[in-house]
């Protein structure tokens, strides 16, 4: 069934940096199996601000295992409306809509095993690395991590002082990499370069075959990607959240049913849609997509990032041929069986047929 919002109380925030807070929210009694959640996975918030309708993802910052707080950490952008809000208007007591956790930057954790992870961050980009750190170290307590987490300065540095705690646990390292250098804690001057992470990787040959997780700004993970690329590091040992729209968007990636005729541009087309157990027929047009037309005739279709970023709007496709701009948030296995974004989605064909309820 295609996922809708609940209202949560914000019960606590803390001031983190200058510019960031973390956001944590009481979880009723009456709901709790749908805040159940995996570190690495986010939350949707809609907020009205100055009357629009306003919803952003933001990843969870605290850990299913580790932690018993429930909340989200969130840096405010310059010209931000809504990380703004977050950080300047929000208070305990207010009344958020909220999205249960969805995500798959995640991991299946076993405390028979031992993997080893990498994780790179960038800003933001700690928010759920931190989560996953944590989780793994309570249940895989002989798995090696190592982080490198890239700053502006030290003042900007989100959980600086848990992340030293955690690096108290031989078997976690990091490594701060400073834009500016004012601050003994800065293991590297300057920004994440390809050279930078492959010395990083080589410097720690034990972590060669470790699973990668990296979030941060787009340029920052091409660089990692480009890095881990060279050392032929396997796709399947790769795992990437985007909080910005990827600078890869302009490639066009078809997913259709079995029978189709297809078009090579974006056609009018009658798109059957299953939304919360009903069926609807909407029409769309070549130039907007899948998901401003479920808007714009009232079908109150999931989203947030809008950009391709979260799959929050993911459907199956069930007939007809549909073209995505870009679907860095799907698994190669999800776009084999079919899914599509419904937010930068449109359909080749004058009929097509979707599921969100899938
Ligand atoms: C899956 C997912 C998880 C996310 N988790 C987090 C999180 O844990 N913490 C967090 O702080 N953010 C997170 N984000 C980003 C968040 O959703 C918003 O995009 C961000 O807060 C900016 O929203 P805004 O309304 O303040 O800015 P907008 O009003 O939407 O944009 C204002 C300007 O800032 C630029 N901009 C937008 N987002 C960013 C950004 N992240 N960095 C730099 N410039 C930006 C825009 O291009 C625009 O020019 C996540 C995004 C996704 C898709
Ligand atoms: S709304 Fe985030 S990927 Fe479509």
């Amino acid at each position: 069934m295609a996922i809708q919002f609940h209202k949560l109380e914000v019960e606590k925030i803390i001031r983190r940096t200058k510019d960031a807070v973390s956001v944590f929210f009481k979880v009723p009694n009456e709901t709790k199996e749908l805040w159940n959640y995996k570190s690495g996975q986010y939350l949707t918030l809609k907020f009205d601000i100055y009357g629009n309708s306003e919803r952003r993802a933001y990843s969870l910052s605290t850990s299913p295992i580790a932690d018993t707080d429930f909340g989200v950490t969130v840096k405010e952008v310059d010209g931000g409306k809504v990380s703004s809000y977050i950080n300047n208007t929000l208070k305990v007591g207010d009344i958020v809509d909220v999205m249960p956790p969805l995500g798959s930057f995640t991991t299946d954790l076993n405390s028979n095993n031992s993997p080893k992870y990498f994780m790179w961050a960038g800003g933001s980009g700690i928010t759920p690395i931190i989560s996953l750190i944590k989780s793994i170290e309570k249940v895989q307590q002989n798995s090696k991590i190592k982080l490198l987490y890239a700053n502006q300065s030290v003042d900007s540095i989100i959980f600086k002082d848990e992340l030293e705690e955690l690096s108290n646990n031989e078997n976690i390292s990091i490594t701060h990499i400073l834009e500016k250098d004012n601050d003994d804690l800065a293991d590297i001057i300057g920004r994440i370069t390809p050279n930078i992470c492959s010395e990083q990787i080589k410097k720690n040959p034990e972590f060669l075959n470790a699973e990668h997780f990296m979030c941060g700004p787009a340029g920052m993970m091409d660089q990692i990607t480009e890095a881990l690329n060279v050392l032929n590091i396997s796709k399947n040992l790769i795992h990437k959240e985007l909080f910005t729209a990827s600078e890869n968007q302009d490639k066009l990636i078809s997913k259709d049913s079995a029978n189709s005729e297809e078009n090579a541009e974006p056609v009018k087309s009658e798109v059957t849609v299953m939304i919360y157990g009903e069926e609807h027929t909407i029409t769309v047009e070549p130039d907007e997509t899948i998901l401003q037309a479920g808007i714009r005739q009232n079908l109150d279709p999931p989203f947030s990032c809008q950009i391709a970023a979260c799959a929050t709007c993911q459907a199956k496709v069930l007939d007809g041929k549909i073209e995505m701009e870009a679907d860095d948030a799907l698994t190669e296995d999800e776009i084999e069986d079919g899914y599509v974004l419904t937010c930068v989605s449109h359909p080749l064909t004058s009929t097509a047929k979707i599921d969100y309820d899938y």
